[in-house]
């Protein structure tokens, strides 16, 4: 049996669902355990995209068992738009399960969101507006909504009572905006809650179950490591953890069931959002990279910024994370550049820095220290052996493993599952 948690290594949209899609293959479930609909993955099959936010893209495959974890926040209207649209392109969703302990995101919670970036000014954190900080302070603050509570007929009334006086007062009072209407809150949800009742159990069970009987389980992260509310670059951060320890605590498994972890990281590094981002490119190159890589938020549109490959973060998520291998994908992006750099510290205040810096006063003084390499001309998409690369983008690629102190294991040279280059084995 084997168990592989699946993280985002950078600062979130590394490209995970296609990796993810590709490790599915071989597992019979699938897991998502923290974050909500601000993630969106997406998955070519067959030259068919699909645009995932909540469910696991292992539900493209027959047959796997695909769970939404306890650690995550449910939005239930997008989450029944997801499951019909995977149903009107044929997609079997029978065999989704929905932990009864994931917390529910109501529509307050993405007015407080919009209200509250607004009432930031120039200090936003530039959320994706889905209403996952606000969904997660509830469930901190203990009166969140649980995906129990909303599909008990008898319990959901009750629940969303207290909840919506107090959110009503906080939108009109503090907030300035308009608040709900119970009645008609109450029975849209409880709409949603008749066509969701029937996915939701209790996961831990199935989880453990399913590793009990030495079956292979993919845990696939959110996000990524440097949108960690603890351990990335706070505040910017997203309310949840990204990391990989948090697959344990978001589907109720111990820590003692994971076999292997793998860090998702681009070729290069992007960002949304607002907040810290020490190889930035503001020229033609970070242009060139974001057309060439499509760098546009699957769930906003947003531009992504885009910069150089920084081994800082690399080795700070090596180390938070205990990465086994590295998957670097989109690496054909880069085709066509004179040369490459890769960040390999930082210079603060005189001297080199390798770790990553605590402080966020530190981190804004950071400059990043850069090796240059020779780019590749080829076009690599077409290439299926680690040995046909050519030699510069070999290079390129040995030295991100050493600068990073983690084997590179999965190449990713394209958006489809047959573009990509194993190294390792990876169950
Ligand atoms: P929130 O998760 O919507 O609260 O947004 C908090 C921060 O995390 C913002 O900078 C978002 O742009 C960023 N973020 C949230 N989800 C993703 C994602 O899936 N990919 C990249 N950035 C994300």
């Amino acid at each position: 049996m084997s168990t592989v948690v699946l993280i985002g290594a950078q600062w979130g949209d590394e490209g995970k669902g296609k990796v993810t899609d590709f490790l599915a293959e071989k597992a019979q479930m699938v897991v998502r355990y923290q974050g909500g609909n601000n993630a969106g993955h997406t998955v070519v099959v067959d030259d068919r995209e699909f645009k995932l936010h909540l469910i696991p893209s292992g539900i493209l495959y027959e047959n796997k068992v695909c769970i939404i974890g306890n650690g995550t926040v449910i939005d239930p209207k997008v989450l029944l738009e997801e499951l019909k649209s995977l149903r009107d392109r044929g997609v079997n969703t029978d065999n989704l399960r929905i932990s009864s302990k994931a917390h529910v995101i109501m529509p307050y919670h993405q007015r407080i969101d919009a209200a509250d970036e607004e009432s930031k000014g120039n200090q936003k954190i530039g959320t994706t507006g889905r209403g996952i900080g606000p969904a997660y302070m509830d469930k901190s603050a203990r009166v969140g909504v649980r995906m129990a509570d909303l599909v008990d007929d008898e319990e959901f009334p009750k629940v969303l009572e207290s909840a919506l006086a107090q959110k009503n007062r906080l939108l009109t009072e503090y907030y300035g905006v308009e608040g709900f209407d119970y009645k008609e809150l109450l029975q849209e949800y409880q709409g949603y809650a008749q066509e969701l009742r029937g996915y939701v159990e209790d996961v831990s069970v199935l989880v453990s179950g399913t590793i009990e009987e030495g079956r292979n389980v993919l845990f696939e992260g959110a996000q990524g490591t440097m949108l960690d509310l603890d351990h990335g670059t706070y505040p910017f951060v997203t309310s949840s953890h990204p990391v990989a320890a948090s697959a344990c605590l978001g589907t109720g498994i111990g820590p003692t069931k994971i076999d292997k972890v793998i860090g998702v990281a681009k070729a290069y590094i992007t960002r949304v959002g607002e907040g810290p981002f020490p190889t930035e490119l503001f020229d033609e190159t970070g242009k060139f990279i974001r057309k060439q890589g499509h760098e546009f938020g699957t769930t906003t549109g947003r531009p992504r910024r885009c910069g150089w490959f920084d081994a800082v973060v690399a080795r700070y998520s090596a180390r938070i994370n205990g990465l086994d291998y590295l998957s670097i994908t989109k690496l054909d992006v880069l085709s066509g550049m004179d040369t490459i750099k890769i960040c390999t510290g930082y210079k603060y205040k005189g001297e080199v820095m390798n770790e990553f810096p605590e402080s966020r006063k530190a981190l804004a003084a950071c400059e990043p220290i850069y090796e240059e390499y020779p780019g590749w001309k080829e076009d690599i998409s077409a290439v299926r052996k680690y040995e046909d690369l050519p030699d510069t983008t070999k290079r390129y690629l040995e030295r991100l493993g050493e600068v990073s102190g983690v084997p590179v294991g999965i190449i990713g040279i394209g958006p489809k599952r047959s573009q990509t280059i194993i190294m390792e084995k990876l169950y």
